[in-house]
């Protein structure tokens, strides 16, 4: 492992930054669901459990610990962190006037950041889509919150380029095709005729947003990085029967490839443009420029990895009504795999062929944003301490798989940031799903106490990985 490989962590700003109320900042999406759980839940598409966790206005309170936080990421020796910036603490409305307390919040956590030589990894849109843009054009279902994400993103590389060097634009978007209606305010059912226009309409204007903001992040910030940041879902077949593996590798190819084909080769995959025209659904010519524009391409491809899957003729289904997006991913379970608490099948290795798939396809740096054992298995001992083993145990045979891939294939990895790193609120809708290496007690203020794993990982980092026992 190179001694620049970015080891840290990674969170996201609706899971856990709270201040929902403060600094100036607008409503979001999910500050909608606390002012009203049950309004939320009935008006807009209910997905991921929104419906469960009632309040998300305080989470784990960074706005107010970010000092804590930052020192303890120090003392673990971060040389990473991934946040996301609210959308509305920048613009309360999505669009219009620009908060300045918003600005100073994130230049005192990037200047504090860069003070303890800690990288700041910056997604632009970790789904918090600004109330105001729902009401006003069913978010990105109108192009109008296009032209405001991207003045949004102008924004933000202009106030913090300074300080962030590595950005990712919109959090796990290859899912947007799953579930667009997600954050539009508008429900639709798939048996609906405009259902596919409606998809794709979506779908493609969260994309026209994503290059266009890694064609200003070039033009904007000298040595700038800007990489995508997509749902990983790696499927193998069930059994070696040839129907079963043209399933394994559709599967792939439709919520893995058709984004990353399109996001590095400027143009969508001569199927999925098929679809959209059957669809009625026509890109522009201004569009085709944007995306086959080189500066419009990414710099390294980034992604969340929690689990493979398997596909086969035999498999039912996925469930569309599962309690989560990534449950509706699983097909069949891997016989030979086992799975974690909330049915997540564990799997290392899978790790390790996808960074290799990821890299031979497009031969671009890859970096893990997400990964990590969500449980609800912690418990905060009366001396303060959290033994957490199982935790350890996953996050090392991931990272055993991380370090065969870059020192025996040769993978080109940018960083490792597992998920949740100070526990956070769960997105599937579960605050006691923790992941972290510290420990987070929502009901006594969030004080922070430091897990096991938090001291083991201290050591990984401190050896580059050399020490993982
Ligand atoms: C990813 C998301 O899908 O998975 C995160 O980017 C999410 O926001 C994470 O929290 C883990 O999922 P969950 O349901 O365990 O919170």
């Amino acid at each position: 492992m190179k001694d620049t490989f970015l080891w840290g962590g990674s969170t996201s700003a609706f899971q856990f930054e709270g201040g929902a109320k403060e600094g100036g900042k607008g409503m979001s999406f999910y500050d909608t669901i606390s002012a009203n759980a049950k309004a939320a839940a009935e008006n807009t598409e209910s997905w991921m459990g929104s419906n469960k966790t009632k309040d998300y206005s305080v989470t784990s309170d960074f706005y107010h610990h970010y000092e804590e936080d930052i020192q303890l990421m120090a003392e673990m020796g971060f040389r990473a962190f991934r946040m996301s910036i609210a959308w509305t603490r920048i613009f309360p409305d999505g669009d219009g006037e620009i908060n300045p307390q918003g600005i100073a919040f994130y230049r005192n956590v990037f200047s504090l950041l860069k003070v303890n030589h800690i990288e700041p990894v910056v997604t632009l849109y970790h789904w918090d889509m600004p109330q105001s843009l729902i009401d006003r054009y069913h978010g990105w279902y109108g192009i109008e919150t296009v032209n405001a994400f991207v003045r949004y993103a102008e924004t933000c590389f202009r106030e913090f380029g300074e300080y962030v060097r590595y950005w990712l634009t919109l959090n796990e978007n290859n899912m947007t095709v799953m579930i667009p209606a997600f954050g539009t305010g508008m429900k639709m059912s798939k048996d609906d005729p405009a259902y596919e226009s409606f998809k794709y309409t979506v779908y493609h204007h969260t994309n026209i947003a994503h290059f266009a903001a890694v064609k200003k992040c070039h033009e904007m910030i000298e040595n700038a990085q800007i990489g995508c940041m997509f749902a990983s879902a790696l499927a193998y077949p069930l059994t070696s029967d040839p129907q079963d593996v043209l399933m394994a590798r559709n599967h792939n190819q439709k919520l893995n490839y058709d984004y990353l084909d399109l996001l590095t080769r400027g143009r969508y995959t001569p199927k999925n443009t098929y679809e959209m025209n059957r669809a009625g659904f026509w890109i522009s010519e201004e569009d085709q420029d944007l995306f086959a524009d080189p500066n419009a391409i990414i710099d390294f491809i980034s992604f969340s990895y929690y689990y493979s899957v398997c596909a086969g003729t035999e498999q039912n289904a996925a469930d569309e009504n599962a309690g989560t997006v990534q449950m509706m991913y699983q097909a069949m379970s891997n016989p030979r795999l086992k799975q974690s608490s909330f049915g997540w099948t564990i799997d290392p290795v899978g790790l390790r062929i996808l960074m290799n798939d990821l890299y031979d396809r497009y031969q671009l740096p890859v970096m893990i944003v997400e990964n990590g054992l969500g449980v609800k298995d912690d418990v905060l001992t009366e001396d303060g301490k959290v033994h957490d083993d199982y935790r350890i145990s996953y996050l090392r045979e991931h990272i055993r798989a991380v370090k065969a891939a870059v020192d025996e294939d040769h993978v080109e990895c940018l960083g490792y940031l597992p998920w949740g790193c100070i526990d956070l609120y769960s997105a599937s809708g579960d605050r006691e799903k923790r992941y972290g290496f510290i420990y987070v007690d929502y009901d006594d203020d969030c004080r922070r106490y430091r897990k096991d794993s938090f001291f083991w990982y201290r050591n990984v980092i401190a050896t580059n990985g050399k020490d993982l026992v």
